[in-house]
């Protein structure tokens, strides 16, 4: 009859069969991301902070000047006009994103443990280190840290992954590593 409920009615074995098999792969696929999780660098683990942006600004510029890295010219060594710091073996590493570029380069110590830190001043990027696969969002008011041991020399690129207008494709970084 017309006024039977459609949820009174039986179900069709063809459909159950498929409501079951999409229920346990929604399952499988959780349990893969809780995995993921620890086995994979992707969306790794990080510590973080609540900072405002224009603190974070500050904070970054503050540390660039005193690790700003001076040539035998005695002058500022730069790349494409972004400076190259160079920090203490074992300490913090301040990186910042915004549109549309990492500031500033970096020039690491191999074999050393940094805590690198991490986040934007306008909008959301990506973070995305390349060759060792790690990649984290970065958001204005969120300040990450990595812990990260560089393990071979090197210039490693840092690469935006997450579209942020358009100057997106050209927003790119540099971590120098050396011995
Ligand atoms: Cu920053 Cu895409």
């Amino acid at each position: 009859p017309a006024n039977r409920l459609w949820w009174k009615e039986p179900i069709h074995g063809v459909e159950l069969g498929w409501i079951v098999i999409a229920f346990l792969w929604g399952l499988f696929m959780f349990f893969f991301m809780i995995a993921w999780h620890f086995i994979g660098d992707q969306n790794l683990s990080t510590e973080t902070y609540r900072v405002k942006p224009a603190a974070y600004e500050e904070k970054v510029a503050a540390w660039a000047e005193q690790y700003q890295k001076i040539g035998a010219d005695g002058e500022p060594v730069e790349v494409e006009g972004t400076p190259v710091v160079a920090p203490p073996e074992g300490g913090d590493v301040y990186i910042l994103a915004r549109l549309w570029e990492f500031w500033p380069v970096v020039e690491l110590k191999k074999g050393v443990k940094y805590r690198i830190h991490i986040s934007s001043v306008d909008w959301q990027h990506g973070f995305s280190l390349q060759p060792v696969n790690m990649n984290i969002s970065v958001h204005p008011g969120y300040e990450h840290v990595i812990n990260l041991t560089p393990t071979e020399t090197g210039e490693f690129g840092i690469v935006c992954n997450e579209y942020c207008g358009i100057g997106h494709h050209t927003m790119t970084g540099l971590i120098r590593v050396v011995e």
